[in-house]
């Protein structure tokens, strides 16, 4: 759930501030990226250089770097992250959140924040128990942040009481089973196939296309980091994946694909389909190489690769989506719609080969979406990440 996932996370001074090191290592672990943000009273509590190691990145503290006068844009941390966690949270900084005094790079950041915000204070338990830091929880709460109350137990001051940090795993496992209940792909399965096909000739040659399978790799990255399970079917491509709830099964050629999705479709909810898939094979494959003769003109006959697109619209069950693509140079709205119908899909994204910034082994795509209901949505040119979320945002629908 939280491979992939872009954290903000947040310290102060507490001495609880040292689990937040445990907490780094258990994101990093589940494939997700960590900013710390941290106050300067935090930096007294734990070391720059142990969050910066674990984290692979430095820690953003001040408005600006001192030496080099770098500034730290908070409203850019903002957009960036898919979630903050401030963690240790000390009865200050609630309360100057809960009141915006926006006095540290913290405050500013969690003030410019977009995505949800999760709060594990940490203190002494008359601190905690204090009406002024209940009532500022209650206003954080208000604001539709989300509190992960502190456990009870042995405290630094040596009392016992409500005010201890939450485990690292305890708070990980909360904001787990958040992004799970709120997520509607959590544990649905979802089948996709990426990149091209080689259809062998001879024993070192093929017949291929230009595909590099970074639009079916963003959609299986995308589909996973909203809780899907995914089956990736892919053919040869330079591209890795590191999220544990991505399947990965590498074919070479159309009839490996076809084969491969034809296994999985019928337990998944959804397929789609992105492989630029090779039309046609060579008739008969050559054991030897095939000898260059001067002068004469080969003769390499093509037979028509199976369509695994139309044969997963032939056995599609209700409650089942089935998503195509359509990669075209010319006519690109008719031959969609032809592909859409003659597919049985729900909804084709189309991709024209005309526009700038569009189809193979590029970062960008634009794309324009056609359903089985007749409607037509256009999209602007966006990172393939970026399309990937309209496309799943789409399916969801
Ligand atoms: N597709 C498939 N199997 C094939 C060919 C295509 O699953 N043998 C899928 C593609 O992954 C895509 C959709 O069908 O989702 C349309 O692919 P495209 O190559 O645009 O269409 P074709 O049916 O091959 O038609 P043409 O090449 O003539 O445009």
């Amino acid at each position: 759930m939280l491979a992939g996932k872009k954290i903000v996370l947040g310290i102060t001074g507490s001495i609880a501030a040292y689990k937040a090191a445990y907490l780094c290592r258990a994101f990093i672990k589940k494939g997700a990226e960590v900013q710390v943000v941290i106050t300067p009273a935090g930096k007294e509590f734990i070391t720059p250089v142990t969050l910066s190691a674990l984290t692979r990145k430095p820690l953003v503290s001040e408005f600006f770097t001192a030496n080099d006068g770098t500034w730290h844009s908070h409203v850019d941390l903002g957009v960036w992250a898919d979630l903050m966690l401030i963690a240790p949270a000390t009865a200050a900084t609630i309360g100057k959140m809960a009141n915006g005094i926006a006095d540290n790079m913290l405050i500013t950041t969690y003030l410019s924040m977009k995505a949800p915000v999760f709060i594990a204070p940490a203190m002494d338990l008359d601190m905690y128990a204090h009406p002024s830091t209940q009532q500022n929880l209650e206003k954080l709460k208000s604001y539709g942040n989300y509190i992960i109350e502190p456990a009870t137990g042995f405290l630094a001051s040596a009392l016992e009481g409500k005010g201890r940090m939450e485990e690292p795993d305890t708070i990980v496992q909360f904001i787990e089973d958040f992004f799970e209940k709120k997520s509607p792909l959590a544990k649905k399965k979802i089948v996709i196939t990426a990149g091209p096909t080689y259809e062998k000739i001879d024993p070192v040659r093929y017949i291929s296309n230009y595909s590099s399978g970074k639009m079916g790799f963003a959609l299986a990255e995308e589909c996973a980091s909203r809780g899907a399970k995914v089956i990736l079917i892919s053919g040869p491509v330079k591209l890795n994946t590191i999220y544990p709830s991505i399947k990965r099964i590498d074919v070479e050629s159309a009839e490996e694909m076809y084969r491969a999705a034809l296994e999985y479709f019928p337990q998944m909810d959804a397929g789609i389909l992105c492989a630029a898939v090779a039309d046609y094979k060579p008739v008969h494959y050559s054991e030897n190489k095939l000898k260059r003769k001067t002068g004469e003109v080969l003769d390499l006959k093509l037979t028509p690769n199976p369509d695994i697109a139309a044969a997963l619209g032939q056995i599609k069950k209700p409650g089942q989506i089935l998503v195509g693509f359509a990669l075209e140079t010319d006519s690109e709205r008719i031959h969609a719609e032809e592909k859409l119908k003659k597919k049985n899909l729900d909804f084709i994204v189309l991709n024209s080969l005309k526009e700038a910034g569009s189809g193979f082994q590029v970062d960008t795509n634009k794309i324009t979406i056609l359903d089985s209901l007749g409607n037509v949505k256009d999209f602007p040119l966006k990172s393939k990440k970026e399309v990937a979320k309209d496309i799943i945002n789409e399916t969801i629908k």
